[in-house]
């Protein structure tokens, strides 16, 4: 059963909006007021080094993180408020506004919300995403129809469901099983070669990421290999196919409805096919109460619930996968990092909210990961109607109705300005998680947000799930192996989510053996 959608219809409104700002746009006056003041980026600067255009084309739409860097470029010469936050406008089309300022990224976050006036997600930028989930999903509904899908979808989620002491200890014994038992064949791989091994971890990390989801959250029983061999690559196709589909398929061609006259066309139908399958074995154990269902207590049909679970497969998979692996890669290039979270999770037997407090430097790293290399980067925002936005500090903005917005968190959180050396005693730029110690009495702790999760209405209800994922991973991973970078530096390369480019490859040995003995052995996985 896949998602039924109807060919985008002309939309009068929007037609009239365009009308309305066009002769603002043919005399180039700034659509904003208020003493935060954007600056106009140019559509084409020929000649000025700036990485690629400010907006996504067949040629560069695989590099977003240039794409948004290009709104950026010399921003740094400049004083003015203009600096954090800057727009594209070309007449006849709504604004582009980009905002790496983290008062403002906080100030519009806080207004995004079904009430009358208030900012709603974009949808432009996911509209690929509902192709492949459906739109009537806590993602990418808007206005009342998303709080109906709050409503329906998130209870399992909360802290207080997931975080009821029998109910929390259960749980977590199933994930810890999972991940101890599949690290287990890593470890006895290494026994078998005797010698540092050369892997790539973020295949495993991912593998153990979805039978987590499925098996112990949605209470299927899909045996590893089949994870392994079938679902994760069909789960993979469909994430990369969401990122070409939003921006080539400008005709919003449904995959459902296109013949099957490529191979391309051919194997992205078969991903699909095989998600559908997944889906149906998540809302499967339902009726029997298996894994987290038996906290859903809601009269919603599975039909009504099968785009957030969706949703959930694809979206927590690759957001749970980019977290758990940049973590593991900072601490791979940070290996002083490494043993200090050794010597907190070495006797940690049990994952439970108690042990992790007791383990504050994992969770520094933790943040600090989030903070370096959000896991989803951007967050896009609509304006619904004209609104003024106000900083903590009392900065102003008026945003007119229909701009684009993308809250850019992955410069903001990385930039001297608002991350440095001035507010937090380390370059911004660099893995720190000593950062963390003692930063919340500093001066400007309300102001230091990273994101991470989201921000203000539309905050990531799988937080609380998503951070015991990751923490058990890394923990695990720490407890067992030590393990090294391979490349020099860690670039990101970014789709849906961020990930490191090299896929997270390690030398790995295990624990106790002295490092660099011999020269590492190579596994499939690291080709
Ligand atoms: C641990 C890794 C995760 C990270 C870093 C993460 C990050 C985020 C962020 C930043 C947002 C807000 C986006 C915005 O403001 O536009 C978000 C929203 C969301 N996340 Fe997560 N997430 C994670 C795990 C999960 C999990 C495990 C689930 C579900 C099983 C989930 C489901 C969602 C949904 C449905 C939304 C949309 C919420 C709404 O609009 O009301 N996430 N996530």
């Amino acid at each position: 059963m896949e998602p039924r959608e109807s060919p985008p219809r002309p939309d009068r409104a929007a037609l009239a909006d365009r009308l309305r700002r066009l002769p603002r746009q043919l005399v180039r006056r700034s659509p904003f007021e208020g003493d935060i003041r954007p600056t106009r980026v140019p559509l084409i600067a020929f000649g000025s080094g700036r990485p690629t255009a400010p907006f996504p084309h067949p040629w560069n739409y695989h590099e977003p993180i240039r794409i948004l860097e290009s709104f950026f470029w010399n921003a740094d010469a400049e004083e003015g408020t203009g600096r954090h936050c800057r727009f594209l406008e070309v007449a006849g089309f709504a604004p582009v506004l980009v905002v790496r300022d983290p008062g403002l990224i906080r100030a519009i976050s806080t207004k995004t919300g079904a009430q009358e006036g208030q900012f709603d997600r974009d949808t432009l930028p996911s509209v690929g995403i509902a192709r492949a989930t459906g739109r009537d999903s806590l993602l990418y509904a808007n206005g009342p129809s998303w709080k109906h899908q709050k409503k329906l979808s998130t209870p399992p989620f909360a802290r207080t469901t997931l975080f009821q002491p029998e109910q929390f200890g259960e749980f977590e014994k199933t994930f810890r099983q999972t991940v101890r038992c599949r690290l287990g064949v890593l470890e006895t791989k290494l026994d078998e070669t005797g010698a540092p091994v050369r892997v790539r971890l973020e295949p495993e990390i991912k593998a153990v990421m979805l039978e987590m989801l499925v098996n112990n959250f949605f209470g299927a029983d899909v045996p590893y290999e089949e994870i392994r061999q079938r679902y994760v690559p069909a789960l993979e196709h469909v994430i990369d196919h969401i990122v070409t589909d939003t921006v080539v398929n400008k005709l919003g061609i449904p995959l459902r409805v296109m013949p099957r006259v490529t191979r391309g066309i051919a194997r992205a139908k078969e991903a699909r096919a095989v998600f559908e399958a997944l889906t149906d074995l998540a809302l499967a154990s339902r009726g029997s109460g298996g894994g987290l269902w038996a906290q859903f207590n809601s009269d919603a049909s599975d039909a009504a619930l099968r785009s957030n679970i969706r949703v959930f497969l694809a979206g927590a998979l690759e957001a749970t996968t980019s977290y758990a692996s940049w973590a593991v890669a900072h601490l791979a290039q940070n290996t002083r990092a490494q043993d200090r979270v050794y010597d907190e999770v070495r006797q940690i037997s049990t994952y439970t909210p108690d042990t992790l407090r007791a383990a504050p430097y994992l969770g520094h790293v933790l943040e600090e990961t989030l903070r370096l290399t959000p896991s989803l980067y951007f967050h896009p925002r609509r304006a619904t109607a004209d609104t003024w936005v106000e900083t903590l500090s009392g900065r102003r903005l008026h945003i007119p109705k229909g701009n684009n917005i993308l809250l850019d968190v992955w410069h903001a959180n990385r930039h001297e300005d608002h991350w440095g050396v001035a507010r937090t005693g380390h370059p911004a730029g660099e893995f720190v998680p000593e950062r963390w110690e003692g930063l919340e009495r500093c001066p400007h702790a309300k102001e230091l947000l990273h994101f991470g999760f989201g921000h203000g209405p539309r905050f990531c209800p799988g937080k609380h799930l998503g951070q015991l994922e990751v923490a058990l991973v890394v923990g695990a991973i720490v407890q067992l192996f030590r393990f090294r970078a391979v490349t020099p530096d860690n670039p990101a390369k970014a789709g849906v989510s961020t990930k490191p480019a090299d896929g997270v490859l390690v030398d790995l040995q295990r624990r106790g053996e002295s490092p660099g003995r011999t020269e590492p052995t190579l596994t499939e996985s690291a080709d």
